[in-house]
């Protein structure tokens, strides 16, 4: 028979061989340069515009980004209305101190808010003279704040010292109350800030308004607001705010967090989710009707498909807000009668497709108009830039889709001929069955997938509507809680996305926030707790397309040697601080080999124009699956350097596993001699 008897060393160097190629181990141990060459045309007119709204971000109510995030109030089910209408209902997380001997603590109905009828009974037995004397710091309730069911830690006030915080709450009583509001430590123990509200029976006969400010003597990020009293009667409580003065422009956006968005420029920020639109059922979805108004009126809502309470503090109004801080697009994502469950019938969507009517008034009608109206009197006369909005979220194959978004479709189309309207059908591959402006596209996958996806619309038809690419990220096991190689995976996608940006005009990673203390979905661009906050390597992918919207898109031709995982693109565009133009050159080497990129720039008129190097800026780290952490926030971030020896040709080298970028500024020839020239003159 044909058997040959192989030598045990051929058998090992074979096995070697093998291993070596699916290890990649020649890259990872052994020097093994590839080369490469980009040849880029930067003649006038080359490329083409880069829409000016391409990355964005997309805010969902998830993690608790909002309610215990971005969102600054500290108390958490201000109005004590998580726990239902049905009466006595739990109070959670609200706690009591003392005991059944000094105080009994109940709901009932008797709250002067009609969309939130549930308010905090508190019969106190014990008093600071007579038989039977109060513990000395008193007895009530307080609130720990924010917490994930699931949580380690169960405290996420964070107090500082110096700061400002302004409670609100609502009382009402049969007799003179004098109530201790104060900060304290997680075991009540250390008081960081207090002050007394003393009021007369008549004062409080009826539901009055509180208002204190308090000033914090110490920090804690493990704080509770407590409401005591040493007074015996019965007293009620209701809608219960503590918000810190200092947020973002004065809006209640909590800086730190607000800033990890503006450091990254959105053009857009599509909100408020996702499946957080659709709510499991339809009963718990977002209702923006719901969420506008004083906050003390707003009823709040469980839900219930991240599975936690919101008082809907960050409300439609403040998403609009938000978008306007930021300034960036606002793009609204509305209920289109379909939750995961349950489905309204197209014959009678109509009372849904009014709410988005009138949500769009809302944003940008008239003051005088009914739903404008409510806009200025929330402090906004003047219309939101609302041009952009969603008919539903990934509900494309749901029986009612199609029925109910011609309703919604038609119905906006008359009323607001301008606003684009996205649909949840994919029509990168296939012609939509129905008009749409642009469809949205989302993508959770494997990093090696996403990275060969950078190629994903180039064969989409250039006619019809454009792609939202709204949702896109690396999970499962290559993302952890936020890899390096998911953030280079997505690099390559993003770059893919920019190339092909006359047919893709948005794109946002999804999620965007995580509370530590409640994590719903991994892995999230921005990893925060009480007081700490970083971004994950996909965070920091976002900030090297900063300059993007509104870009030019270079021609440009990577010549590399098939077995190469490597991606570019190059863009120009001009500064308005400076008047400067840039040359951006990306690229991702998603390979385990370092490689030799030759770079030549053309279409530049030797005469009148010179490439100076600026930057390189680099994101890599010493292992793949690298991550940062409240440890270590910058592990894996960019490194800048500057760039020697720049020119329209050269050679850089990219490391293994890396993201690079590099600057390059064009300057005329002739205004540099000037510049020279008059240099010379003055330092003679
Ligand atoms: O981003 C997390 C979730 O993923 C979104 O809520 C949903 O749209 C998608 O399925």
């Amino acid at each position: 028979m044909g058997y040959h008897k192989v030598p045990c060393s051929v058998l090992f160097l074979f096995l070697f061989i093998s291993v070596c190629f699916s290890y990649q181990c020649l890259a990872d141990g052994v020097e093994a340069n590839q080369t490469g060459q980009l040849l880029i045309d930067a003649s006038e007119g080359s490329g083409h515009p880069i829409p000016d709204t391409l990355f964005g971000i997309f805010f969902e109510e998830i993690n608790h980004a909002g309610a215990g995030g971005l969102w600054a109030e500290l108390v958490s089910n201000r109005g004590f209305e998580a726990g239902g209408s049905n009466i006595p209902s739990n109070i959670y997380p609200w706690s009591i101190i003392g005991d059944e001997s000094s105080l009994i603590v109940s709901t009932d109905r008797s709250s002067c808010f009609e969309r939130n009828k549930v308010a905090l009974r508190m019969e106190v037995l014990c008093d600071s003279e007579g038989t039977h004397i109060c513990p000395s710091g008193g007895v009530g309730i307080y609130n720990p704040g924010f917490w994930g069911m699931h949580s380690t830690s169960f405290l996420i006030q964070n107090i500082e010292q110096g700061k400002s915080y302004k409670v609100v709450f609502y009382v009402r009583s049969t007799a003179a109350v004098n109530i201790s509001v104060s900060f304290s430590g997680s075991n009540g123990l250390q008081t960081l800030a207090s002050a007394n509200i003393i009021a007369s029976a008549s004062d409080v006969s009826n539901w009055t308004k509180m208002e204190v400010l308090l000033e914090a003597k110490a920090t804690n990020q493990n704080s509770r607001l407590q409401l005591t009293t040493t007074k015996e009667g019965v007293i009620w409580f209701d809608q219960v705010s503590a918000m810190p003065l200092d947020t973002y422009k004065g809006q209640g956006f909590r800086n730190d967090l607000i800033e990890m968005l503006a450091d990254i420029k959105p053009r857009f920020i599509r909100f408020p989710g996702g499946c957080f639109v659709e709510g499991e059922w339809l009963r718990n979805a977002f209702r923006w009707k719901e969420s506008i108004g004083p906050w003390e009126e707003r009823p709040g809502h469980f839900g219930d498909v991240w599975m936690y309470w919101t008082d809907d503090g960050l409300g439609y109004f403040e998403f609009l807000q938000l978008a306007e801080d930021l300034d960036a697009l606002p793009i609204w994502v509305f209920n289109n009668g379909i939750s995961h469950n349950d489905q309204v019938d197209t014959s009678t969507i109509l009372p849904f497709v009014q709410e988005a009517l009138d949500g769009i008034e809302f944003a940008r009608g008239d003051p005088n108009s009914e739903w404008g109206a409510v806009r200025a009197a929330m402090g906004h006369p003047e219309p939101f830039d609302l041009r952009y909005v969603a008919i539903g979220n990934e509900d494309c194959g749901k029986k009612n889709y199609r029925g109910n978004y011609l309703k919604f479709y038609d119905a906006i189309r008359r009323a607001y001929p301008d606003i684009k309207m996205i649909s949840n059908c994919d029509g990168s591959s296939h012609q939509l069955d129905h008009p749409a402006d642009f469809y949205d596209f989302h993508v959770y996958t494997s990093a090696s997938n996403l990275f060969s996806m950078s190629h994903q619309f180039d064969r989409t038809s250039r006619t019809g509507p454009k792609a939202f690419v709204s949702e896109y990220a690396v999970t499962g096991k290559d993302a952890g809680t936020g890899s390096l190689l998911a953030a280079l995976a997505e690099a390559g996608f993003l770059i893919g996305l920019e190339k092909n940006s006359d047919v893709v005009q948005m794109a946002s990673y999804a999620p965007l926030f995580v509370n530590s203390n409640d994590r719903r979905w991994n892995p999230d661009a921005i990893v925060f707790d009480s007081y700490q906050v970083y971004g994950t390597p996909s965070y920091w992918v976002q900030h090297f397309f900063i300059e993007s919207s509104g870009a030019t898109l270079l021609n440009a031709t990577l010549q590399t040697n098939s077995s190469m995982s490597l991606v570019a693109s190059a863009i120009t565009w001009q500064t308005s601080k400076d008047d400067q133009t840039y040359i951006r050159i990306k690229v991702v080497n998603f390979g385990s080999n370092s490689v030799n990129l030759k770079i030549s720039v053309s279409g530049l008129d030797p005469n009148s124009v010179k490439l100076s190097g600026t930057k390189m800026t680099v994101l890599t780290s010493t292992n793949l699956m690298d991550e940062n952490s409240f440890k270590e926030p910058t592990k894996v971030v960019p490194t800048e350097s500057l760039l020697k020896n720049a020119d329209k040709e050269m050679t850089v080298q990219l490391s293994p596993h890396s993201f690079t970028s590099i600057d390059l500024l064009k300057e005329s020839v002739s205004l540099r001699i000037t510049e020279a020239d008059s240099t010379s003159v003055s330092s003679i």
